[in-house]
């Protein structure tokens, strides 16, 4: 198994605020790798120090072969990188903005002609390839940066929530664009507050606080959630919330529209006395039953659950 990005006890402080804590992370070559974690959780911070843009206080990364703190300059030509507030030129036409970046990777004129060429038809674009930057849409700017990040063709892509604020059929497209990618065999670490995108990694990790608090496949993560969740439908839902919130054992309490779903480190037997406190409390219970976590479920018990640590102080 060969891997892109292998980071050890990787690193990186902003004064006294440590925003990546001893990071251990190994991406399979090949692989679509989803990076999650609440915001302010670091990253925005991994991925630059993973792209040779920001060295990193302690630690090692390597990516391509490559080592982040050595050879940025070489890294740079291998990977993609669409940041969070992506880099396009409001003011050049979409073309315009993708030959600036076929540009700085020192494309001959010919292979950049073709580079363009070949990214304007890739990201469907091709048509409005002399419209401004400005009058694309949200979705289609995210199109245009996606092709930016690839028109060097580079090995690695690093994707900073790509598809943020996006529509579902944008999103869909820009997927399946990404699909295409790993298809070519590039590697993607793609970032994402869209727990149903996670679904689509071969991997997932999840970040809090600069520390990495779990990883492995979707499947995987769900399958070794540390808590059991139950669906409760009962009426009114927000009184029986709070009855729910106040049974021992109950570590936490969503409403999902007329269902609650109840997280419990516990194992069996919660369902009962759920059922008894509701009825009790004169609230009418429909039904209470186990149900598997959903990714969204894992995600918010391991940024409950996590040690508080150090970071972010
Ligand atoms: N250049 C900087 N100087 C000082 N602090 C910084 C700098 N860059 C990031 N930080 C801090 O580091 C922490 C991690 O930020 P980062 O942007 O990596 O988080 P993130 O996981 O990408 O969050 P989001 O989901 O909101 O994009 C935050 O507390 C942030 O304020
Ligand atoms: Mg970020």
């Amino acid at each position: 198994m060969s891997l892109a990005i292998e980071t050890t006890n990787l690193t990186r402080r902003f004064g006294a605020m440590t925003a990546v804590s001893g990071l251990n992370l190994s991406v399979r070559t090949g692989e679509i790798f989803g990076f999650l974690g609440p915001n302010g959780a670091g990253k925005t911070t991994t991925i630059r120090m993973l792209c040779g843009l920001l060295l990193p206080s302690e630690g090692t990364a390597c990516v391509a072969g490559m080592d982040v703190s050595r050879d940025a300059e070489a890294i740079k030509r291998r990977v993609g990188y669409m940041s969070q507030r992506f880099s396009l030129y409001g003011d050049l036409t979409v073309e315009e903005n993708l030959d600036f970046f076929a540009g700085v990777y020192h494309l001959s004129a010919r292979e950049r002609r073709q580079a363009v060429t070949g990214t304007l038809e890739r990201i469907g674009l091709l048509d409005r390839r002399l419209m401004l930057t400005d009058h694309l849409s949200g979705g289609l700017k995210q199109r245009l940066a996606l092709g930016c990040a690839l028109v060097h063709s580079p090995a690695i892509l690093f994707l900073d929530e790509p598809t943020a604020g996006a529509d579902p059929l944008s999103r869909q497209q820009m997927w399946d664009l990404l699909y295409l990618a790993a298809g070519e065999g590039r590697t993607i670490l793609v970032t994402t507050h869209y727990v149903e995108e996670a679904e689509r990694c071969q991997t997932i990790a999840f970040m809090h606080r600069g520390r990495l608090i779990g990883s492995g496949s979707p499947e995987q993560c769900r399958a070794e959630m540390a808590e059991a969740v139950l669906e409760v439908d009962a009426v009114p839902v927000m009184p029986a919330a709070a009855v729910v919130r106040g049974i021992e054992g109950v570590a936490g309490v969503s409403v999902y529209g007329h269902t609650l779903r109840v997280f419990s480190p516990m194992g069996g037997g919660l369902d009962r006395q759920i059922q008894a406190a509701l009825t009790g409390a004169g609230i009418q219970v429909r039904t209470v039953r186990a149900v598997a976590p959903t990714l969204e479920d894992v995600f918010l018990v391991l940024t409950r659950t996590a040690p508080e640590g150090d970071v972010g102080s």
